[in-house]
């Protein structure tokens, strides 16, 4: 059981569109929902701090709401790094012994600082370094070597890293917040715990966030992960183009997009017409709901596209056998799951995040996806800390915490 300052476990995502605060309490049956809070994202879009008086303004608010409505203080938290300065890349490493030898602790840290020496510019920051595999001389898939004997460690492995300064600007927002990082983590990993099946992990499946900024997304196989990117589109792309093609305020084509919206052009009835306000004082004009569609369509489809081009760039399409997940506030436009299915010709389903006890219905929704898969993130880093604090040193458990359920 946790120590009593652990029993709850807080998660912040600082998002473009939204600031989400979750606290959950650890009980013996498993976390359950204390509180939540949220407020309009202000200062921050696509991962970076572009204000940050806003930004601590903007999280001050959610984390505020979420101690009212926790009834607890919150002083840590779990916090999400997302966005395009994250970059994720496969390497591998390994020691060769002059005779067989058992495996301990130091061979498998030396096998994975081999893998992980691989040069980075200095303004960049290991996030995650999430085994895929051991090798123990020909013997491939072995996920925990110690105590094994071989003359050969390999060890496969998908680093993520990040922009420090980025990385470095959000901590800085949370601690002006009052707030203090605990540890980070790479949001659609986290978001991957709360709405990915294990069979789904296990033949290969990937999760792509659609944000209002940016869609992140990992590819997750035998319980490993072998891809993670960063597409730079998100939701607010399609607001901005209807604001375009429309000539309508970003305000408007927001709504106008969430009421109207579908990314299907023959979905929408002919003959359907639309209030459009204008910008500047000229009077709203009454358009085809058609045309709404004209618009969007494109860009769902070169979303996809994108995601397609990543996944087959990567030789990652045959490995997502299981297909794809979309999630985030981005993937509730109708049409879009269809568009996805369409481009890349997988199956396609909408991110439901699992609830965890006593969580009010209104979270049940793609976009508080990330938020609800830290909770669950940082309570399993919490225990395979604790199980593994006897074996592993600090390097490894952070390792081995990435590792799929
Ligand atoms: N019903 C809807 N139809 C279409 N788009 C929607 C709908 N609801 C929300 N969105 C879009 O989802 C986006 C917000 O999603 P989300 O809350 O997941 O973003 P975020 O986490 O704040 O951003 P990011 O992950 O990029 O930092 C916005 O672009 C918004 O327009
Ligand atoms: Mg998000």
């Amino acid at each position: 059981m946790p120590k009593p300052n652990e029993q709850f476990l807080t998660a912040i995502d600082v998002g473009s569109a939204k600031t989400c605060v979750l606290v959950a309490e650890f009980t013996e049956n498993g976390l359950r929902y204390r509180g939540h809070g949220l407020a309009d994202s202000r200062g921050s879009r696509k991962g970076i701090i572009v204000d940050l008086e806003r930004a601590v303004a903007t999280i001050q608010k959610a984390v505020e709401r979420a101690e009212d409505s926790a009834g607890i203080p919150i002083e840590h938290a779990f916090l999400g790094v997302s966005g395009s300065h994250v970059r994720g890349v496969n390497t591998h490493g390994g020691l060769v012994f002059s005779r067989a030898r058992e495996i301990g602790r130091e061979e498998i840290r030396q096998a994975v600082d081999k893998a992980r020496a691989i040069p980075l510019p200095p303004d960049r920051e290991v996030l995650h370094l999430l085994p895929q595999e051991f090798i123990l001389d020909e013997q491939h898939g072995v996920h925990d070597p110690l105590g094994m004997i071989a003359t050969r460690l390999e060890v496969r492995v998908h680093m993520i890293t990040a922009a420090t300064s980025a990385t470095q600007n959000v901590i800085t927002a949370v601690n002006r917040a009052g707030v203090h990082v605990d540890d980070t983590v790479f949001e659609p990993l986290a978001c991957a715990d709360s709405v990915l099946r294990s069979d789904e992990r296990e033949l290969g499946i990937c999760l792509a966030d659609i944000g209002a900024g940016s869609t992140n997304l990992v590819v997750i196989q035998e319980g490993a992960v072998a891809h993670s990117a960063v597409l730079p589109v998100g939701g607010d792309h399609f607001t901005s183009d209807l604001s375009v093609g429309l000539c309508t305020p970003l305000i408007e084509s927001e709504k106008i997009k969430k009421l109207f919206g579908n990314a299907i052009v023959t979905l929408i009835p002919e003959g359907n017409e639309v209030e459009v306000p204008c910008v500047g004082d000229r009077p709203s004009r009454m358009v085809s709901q058609r045309l709404i569609g004209e618009i969007l369509e494109p860009r769902a489809r070169e979303l996809f596209e994108m995601l397609r081009e990543n996944l087959r760039h990567a030789g990652m399409l045959e490995v997502c056998a299981a297909g794809v997940v979309i999630s985030g506030g981005g993937s509730r436009l109708p049409g879009l799951m269809d568009i996805a299915d369409s481009v890349l010709r997988k199956p396609v389903r909408m991110a439901w995040p699992v609830p965890i006890a006593k969580m009010p219905s209104a979270l049940a929704e793609p976009e508080f996806a990330t938020v609800l898969g830290m909770v669950v993130y940082g309570h399993r880093a919490r225990t395979a800390r604790g199980a593994l604090d006897e074996r592993w040193s600090s390097k490894l458990k952070s390792m081995l915490v990435g590792k799929g359920a």
